[in-house]
């Protein structure tokens, strides 16, 4: 039985001022023992943020594969453990686009982060020029075959689907789509690692909310969701850690 797991990334949001969301989403947290909870904030809020999450995890969003060197503005897996970071997300759709990385930087940061005892969100989706083409499902299925680590297991690996197309634009694919996809992400994953591929996490992410999670939430292979705006503040964040716990009864 795989526990559903709601992630929230707060992108390039979060000043200390935000601490109290923080807190307000970990007591949440606390109070939802049913389901696993994290939130990904900015690397310069890890370890303030950790000083005041209790026993919610504090993940990062992005890491470098090497452990040190001459990378101008970048972070290794060592800094993440070292201010506190029990995991990260690697290769989100945002920075493919805009940091144009690939999935096989994106297995190489995983493999970093491995390394280092760092949980890893890895994250897969198509663009909408490509799920029109009728290719999403090719495109996952590449990306995953591309970016999965080497060893790859439910202990430290989460898998997130993400179509571009839905992330921060209020659209989301149809509950028949989600299921499709993660269905195919799945196999895919069985294929690559055998069994241990029942115990990895999928996670839905884009344009999640309060009012669709339970729905999204309750999708076969769905095991959580990675939320980017509505992670913000604790009253849009809570009700989706609530979701989570109503559709895990
Ligand atoms: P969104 O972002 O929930 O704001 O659509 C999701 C994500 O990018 O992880």
């Amino acid at each position: 039985m795989r526990r559903k797991l709601v992630a929230g990334n707060w992108k390039m949001h979060g000043l200390r001022a935000q601490l109290g969301e923080v807190e307000a989403i970990a007591a949440a947290a606390a109070a939802n023992p049913g389901v696993d909870a994290t939130l990904c904030v900015p690397f310069t809020l890890i370890s303030a943020a950790v000083g005041v999450a209790g026993a919610l995890p504090i993940g990062a969003q992005d890491v470098h594969e090497a452990d040190q060197g001459a990378h101008t503005g970048c972070i290794s897996a060592p800094m993440l453990v070292e201010a506190g970071a029990t995991l990260t997300i690697v290769g989100h759709s945002e920075r493919r686009a805009d940091q144009h990385e690939t999935s096989h930087d994106a297995w190489a940061k995983a493999a970093a982060a491995r390394r280092h005892g760092l949980q890893v969100i890895l994250c897969c989706g198509e663009t909408e020029a490509e799920r029109d083409a009728g290719r999403a499902e090719r495109i996952v299925q590449s990306q995953i075959e591309k970016s999965l680590p080497d060893g790859a297991s439910p202990e430290w690996l989460t898998l997130a689907y993400e179509p571009r197309w839905a992330i921060g634009t209020g659209r989301t694919p149809t509950l028949d789509e989600i299921a499709s996809i993660h269905a195919i992400a799945r196999a895919k994953l069985r294929m690559m690692v055998g069994d241990a591929a029942l115990g990895i996490r999928i996670l839905y992410g884009g344009s999640v909310i309060g009012t669709n999670a339970a729905a999204i939430l309750a999708v076969d292979n769905v095991d959580g969701a990675l939320v980017g705006g509505a992670s913000l503040t604790a009253e849009k964040f809570v009700p989706i850690i609530e979701a989570a716990t109503s559709v895990s009864r």
